[in-house]
C-alpha cells in the first residue's frame, strides 16, 4: 500500500485550505529556542552527511522514491503543469561581485552563461486553474561551459533522454509566496505526506459534487494537516502551520512579477551555505483582466504575451547566507534569522534575464530534468532534504521519460 503520494499534493493546496495554526509563538522566539538545541559550526554542519545517520537516511529516501515511482506517469509527480519554458536565458554575473562571493559559477565577475527556465503550478492536477490558490515555481537551469560540465558529478542511476549539457548545469529550484519548506526534514514525510494524502479524496468528492472554486477554497486543511502538525516539535508547530497557510491562499497573477525562494540550502564554497532567490528587477506591468482570468490558462497566457511584447524581462539572483547562531542547515524550515530576530540582507548575485521572444515549446522543458544536485560540488545542495531530491528527481526524471528498467 502507499503510503505517500506525490509531492506536489501538499501544493494541491489548491485550495485556500489551510487555515491552520494561528499559535502566537513568534519567529524570533522559536529560532531562539532551536538555536540552543542546534547550533554547531556551518562547516562541521557542511562535513560529510551533515551529522545525520546516513544509513538510516538513506532507508528513507529509498522507501520514499519507491511510492513516489508507483505513483508517477509520463508526466512530473511535482509541479506537473507547466506555465512556459523559456529558452535562451541569459544569465550575468554582477560585475562587481567582492572577492569573497567569486565562487564556483560566480568565480567571474561580468561572465555570462545560458540558461533554461521552467515555471509551473505547485498544484498536481495538470489540469488545475491558474486562479485556485497555491504556490507557482521557476527553475533555472544554467547551461555551462565544456570545461565547468566536466567537473559535475553524475548522479547514481540518472540516465540522460537529452544532451549531457542538460544535466551537467547548475540548477536552481525556487517557489514564490513563501521562504522555507514547510517539511523540516526527511524523517518529518511520512506524517506530512499521511496529511496530504487525506485532502485528495475530499477534494476530489467536492469537485465531483459540483462545487464552486470558492467552495473548494474552503474545505479545511487544518483538519487534515493537524495530526501532521501535531508530530512535530513544538517550536516547529507555528511556523510550519504558518508556512502551510501562507503557500496554500497564496494567488498569483503574473509569474513575472513573483519572489521565488530555493527553500532549502546550497553550499556555496567550501564554508558557506545559502539559500537563494530570484526576484523581479522591475515588477512585470501586465495584470490580467477578470475576463482573462476566467481562462484556466491565463498564467501562461500571460508570460507569453509579456515575453512576445516589447520587453525583455529580468530578475536579480540573489542569496542570503548562513551566518552563526542561525538553525541548522539541516532543518528546512525554520528562517535563517538572526538571534535579534532579523534577517541578514540578500546580496544579488547575478542578473537573470529572459530576453524578447524567448518563450519556448513546453516539450523543450518537459523532457528536461531540474535537479538541485546537477551542480558544482562546491554549490550542491545541501541538507538532508536536498539529499533525498537527489535521487528522487533521478529516478522519477527516468521514469517519465520511459529510461527506467522497470516501465
Ligand atoms: C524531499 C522533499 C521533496 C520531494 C520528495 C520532492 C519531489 C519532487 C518530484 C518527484 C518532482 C518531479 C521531478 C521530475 O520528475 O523531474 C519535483 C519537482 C519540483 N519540486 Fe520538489 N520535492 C521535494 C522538495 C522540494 C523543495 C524543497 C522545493 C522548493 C523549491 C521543491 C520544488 C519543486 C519544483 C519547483 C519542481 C518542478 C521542477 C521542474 O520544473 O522540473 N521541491 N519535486
Amino acid at each position: 500500500m502507499k503510503i505517500f503520494i506525490s509531492f506536489s499534493l501538499f501544493m494541491v493546496t489548491t485550495i485556500a485550505i489551510i487555515s491552520c495554526s494561528t499559535q502566537s509563538t513568534t519567529t524570533s522566539s522559536r529560532t531562539k529556542a532551536t538555536d540552543n538545541e542546534k547550533r554547531h559550526s556551518l562547516e562541521a554542519q557542511l562535513d560529510a552527511n551533515g551529522g545525520v545517520d546516513a544509513k538510516k537516511e538513506t532507508a528513507l529516501i529509498q522507501v520514499l522514491t519507491s511510492n513516489i515511482l508507483n505513483s508517477i506517469t509520463n508526466q512530473r509527480d511535482a509541479h506537473p503543469k507547466a506555465h512556459g519554458c523559456v529558452e535562451n536565458v541569459d544569465i550575468n554575473i554582477s560585475p562587481n561581485l567582492a572577492k569573497e562571493y567569486q565562487q564556483g559559477i560566480f568565480a567571474t565577475p561580468n561572465a555570462r552563461y545560458k540558461g533554461v527556465v521552467r515555471f509551473s503550478s505547485g498544484s498536481s492536477d495538470p489540469k488545475v486553474h491558474d486562479a485556485t490558490p497555491g504556490s507557482q515555481g521557476l527553475a533555472l537551469k544554467i547551461l555551462l561551459p565544456e570545461n565547468l560540465q566536466k567537473l559535475i558529478p553524475d548522479i547514481p542511476g540518472e540516465k540522460y533522454k537529452l544532451p549531457k549539457n542538460y544535466y551537467k548545469s547548475a540548477d536552481i529550484i525556487m517557489i514564490n509566496a513563501i521562504e522555507e519548506f514547510m517539511v523540516n526534514d526527511v524523517g518529518s514525510y511520512p506524517a506530512f505526506f499521511k496529511a496530504v494524502q487525506m485532502i485528495k479524496p475530499a477534494v476530489g468528492k467536492a469537485i465531483q459534487s459540483g462545487a464552486s472554486k470558492e467552495d473548494i477554497a474552503k474545505i479545511p486543511g487544518k483538519i487534515f494537516f493537524k495530526e501532521y502538525i501535531s508530530t512535530l516539535k513544538p517550536d516547529l508547530q507555528a511556523p510550519v502551520g504558518r508556512l502551510l497557510q501562507v503557500s496554500g491562499s497564496s494567488k498569483t497573477d503574473n509569474v513575472l512579477a513573483e519572489t521565488y525562494n530555493s527553500w532549502v540550502p546550497y553550499a556555496f564554497g567550501p564554508k558557506k551555505a545559502v539559500k537563494y532567490r530570484l526576484t523581479p528587477c522591475i515588477k512585470a506591468q501586465l495584470v490580467p483582466s477578470d475576463a482573462e482570468k476566467r481562462d484556466p490558462n491565463f498564467l501562461a497566457n500571460g508570460l507569453q504575451k509579456e515575453l512576445s511584447g516589447t520587453g525583455s524581462y529580468c530578475f536579480e539572483l540573489q542569496a542570503i547566507f548562513h551566518e552563526p547562531g542561525m538553525p541548522s542547515i539541516e532543518d528546512a524550515a525554520l528562517p535563517w534569522e538572526l538571534e535579534d530576530g532579523t534577517k541578514p540582507e540578500y546580496k544579488t548575485l547575478a542578473i537573470v534575464s529572459l530576453p524578447k521572444n524567448s518563450f519556448a515549446k513546453n516539450e523543450t522543458c518537459e523532457a528536461m530534468s531540474f535537479n538541485p544536485s546537477h551542480a558544482l560540488p562546491s554549490m550542491r545542495g545541501i541538507g538532508g532534504i536536498q539529499r533525498a531530491r537527489k535521487l528522487i528527481y533521478a529516478a522519477t526524471q527516468n521514469k517519465r521519460n520511459g529510461l527506467s528498467e522497470e516501465k
